[in-house]
């Protein structure tokens, strides 16, 4: 049916030649036509059902988190409870939690004074870091094994890769295994361009800082939760990468297993 309606001659006014040798070349003319026609509205379709697949399976992918909650306390509270733990539970962490700690970590906000900004200052607002999540077998309600990345944009997840990569992490990280034990880990991630190409050589130190900012937000939104982590910087950069599939521009900072502490 389509492809009738494809090999249909455009209706064109018809020109006759004069004489046989000109009725030759425009019955050629017209052969183009339809051939042309016709390719045209195949590559018409196959652009239409890309964009349309493209399209659902980005919306289908996108896991949308809930707001962030936290009980209140003082500041002084959680300061004075934060610690690192490097033993965890088997025990699940509540996708409304999960939610809480992304956010915390990097997520976005709106101010009374500069408007949408985020959880974590940024030298120039750059915004160079970017947030990975290893999700374990049964380790957030409602969540699958795999390796995650936080859209900060959308507070949302987009998953990256449908495997359990906390082993290869811990490896990576030179053995440590209790990010192996740990239900998730975090992994802080820089694309160091963003704030270098303002600021030069300079702006490197600027990242380093940024992650560590990051990951305080974590250390202080998992106490508040009741759950425990630890800063990890103990790793070889080129393992993590390999084990998150990382586009080579990026650069992993920090990794921070998160679970109930023993
Ligand atoms: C930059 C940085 C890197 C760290 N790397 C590791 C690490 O690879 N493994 C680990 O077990 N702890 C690591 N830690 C955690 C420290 O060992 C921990 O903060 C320190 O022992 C103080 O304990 P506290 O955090 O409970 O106050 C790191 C901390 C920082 C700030």
């Amino acid at each position: 049916m389509i492809l009738n309606v494809f090999f249909t001659p455009l209706e064109i006014p018809a020109v006759y030649g004069k004489d046989d040798k000109d009725k030759v070349l425009i019955s050629n003319g017209r052969r183009r036509i339809k051939i042309s026609s016709f390719l045209a509205g195949v590559t018409l379709c196959v652009f239409i059902g890309l964009t349309l697949s493209a399209y659902a399976n980005n919306s289908a992918m996108k896991i949308k988190l809930k707001p962030p909650h936290f009980k209140e306390e003082t500041l002084k509270s959680l300061l004075e409870r934060r610690l690192s733990v490097r033993d965890f539970q088997d025990r699940a962490i509540p996708f409304n939690e999960l939610s809480s700690i992304l956010w915390a970590t990097c997520g976005k906000k709106y101010d009374s004074v500069t408007g949408a900004t985020r959880t974590a200052p940024s030298a120039g607002a750059a915004y160079p870091l970017e947030l990975y999540l290893a999700v374990g077998k049964d380790a957030v309600d409602g969540l699958r094994p795999g390796l995650y990345r936080y859209i900060i944009e959308e507070h949302a997840l987009e998953p990256v890769l449908e495997e359990d990569i906390r082993t290869e992490l811990s490896r990576a990280c030179l053995g440590q295994d209790f990010i192996r034990q740990a239900p998730i880990s975090l992994v802080i991630v820089a694309d160091f361009k963003r704030t270098t190409q303002r600021y030069g050589e300079r702006g490197e130190n600027y990242v380093y800082m940024e992650a560590g900012h990051a990951s305080q937000n974590t250390y202080l939104a998992v106490t508040a939760l009741g759950l425990s982590t630890v800063e990890v910087g103990a790793f070889l950069n080129d393992r993590v990468s390999k084990a998150l599939s990382l586009d080579e521009k990026y650069i992993p900072l920090i990794v921070m297993p998160i679970g109930y502490a023993k």
